[in-house]
């Protein structure tokens, strides 16, 4: 711990489950409830926008009336005290860790809050519908989609977040299932770099086996106390 500089957190769905946000492989999780090639591929967009904008509003809507919890509080509070090197990758597109306080997060997988416009390629903050076509505030087309990453489609920033590995000392994941590339690889790209890895989830994920630890349980627990420990509380 003493020579630990910099820190990458990997997030997903699970810490924001005890939010009240549906994770999607879980029992009764979102892809039990919708077929993935239905609402999360751009070829889905293509044959049926009007199903694809409403699922995103519905979305979009949803999470808004949802709080941060002491997952995201932890995570904010070590972001705050770290004078070392942070990141927090989020696969979530729900934006509890920057209401949460934290400011070093990265959306590899975008975000429900914004739009973009497939005319002019603007990317603004977004929080209504838009399966009624609203205008693009810049170009006037009626162009919008989610600034989400559907199957199919490239991960944000993959360079920085590589680089950010490449400097690590410590590399945590928390609440993913291990079931999506290129996240779920980015264990064995740690390990492969000598960096320690930790994976604090509720149960055993497809990774697990490359962690040099694992922790089972809710979010709300192991996050604050891991928090906690690197924090020397
Ligand atoms: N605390 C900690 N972990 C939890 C909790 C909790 N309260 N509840 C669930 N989990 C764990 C589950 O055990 C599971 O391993 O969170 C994980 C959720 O896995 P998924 O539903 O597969 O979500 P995620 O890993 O984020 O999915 C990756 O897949 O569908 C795409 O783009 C989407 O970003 C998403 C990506």
């Amino acid at each position: 711990m003493a020579d630990m500089r910099n820190i990458v957190i990997l997030t997903g769905a699970g810490i924001s489950a005890e939010s009240g946000i549906d994770t999607f492989r879980d029992a009764g999780g979102l892809w039990e409830q919708h077929k993935v090639e239905d609402v999360a591929t751009p070829e889905a967009f293509e044959r049926d926008p009007d199903l694809v904008l409403r699922f995103y509003d519905m979305r979009r809507e949803a999470i808004q009336a949802k709080q941060p919890n002491a997952a995201h509080e932890a995570l904010a509070k070590l972001d705050a005290a770290w004078d070392g090197g942070l990141l927090i990758v989020t696969q979530n597109v729900d934006d509890l860790h920057e209401r949460a306080g934290a400011s070093r997060v990265l959306h590899m997988h975008g975000t429900h809050l914004n739009a973009w416009c497939t005319a002019c390629d603007m990317r603004a903050k977004w929080t209504g519908p838009m399966l009624d076509r609203p205008a693009c505030p810049e170009c006037g087309e009626r162009a919008l989609r989610p600034d989400v990453v559907w199957f199919g489609e490239m991960p944000y920033e993959m360079d920085r977040i590589y680089a950010s590995l490449r400097k690590a000392d410590l590399f945590v994941s928390i609440g993913t299932s291990g079931a999506v590339y290129p996240a779920a690889g980015f264990v064995q790209e740690a390990r492969e770099m000598r960096v320690r890895t930790l994976e604090l989830n509720l149960e055993a994920s497809m990774g697990s086996r490359w962690f040099h630890e694992s922790r089972h349980g809710p979010a709300t627990q192991l996050v604050p106390q891991w928090v906690d420990e690197v924090l020397g509380g």
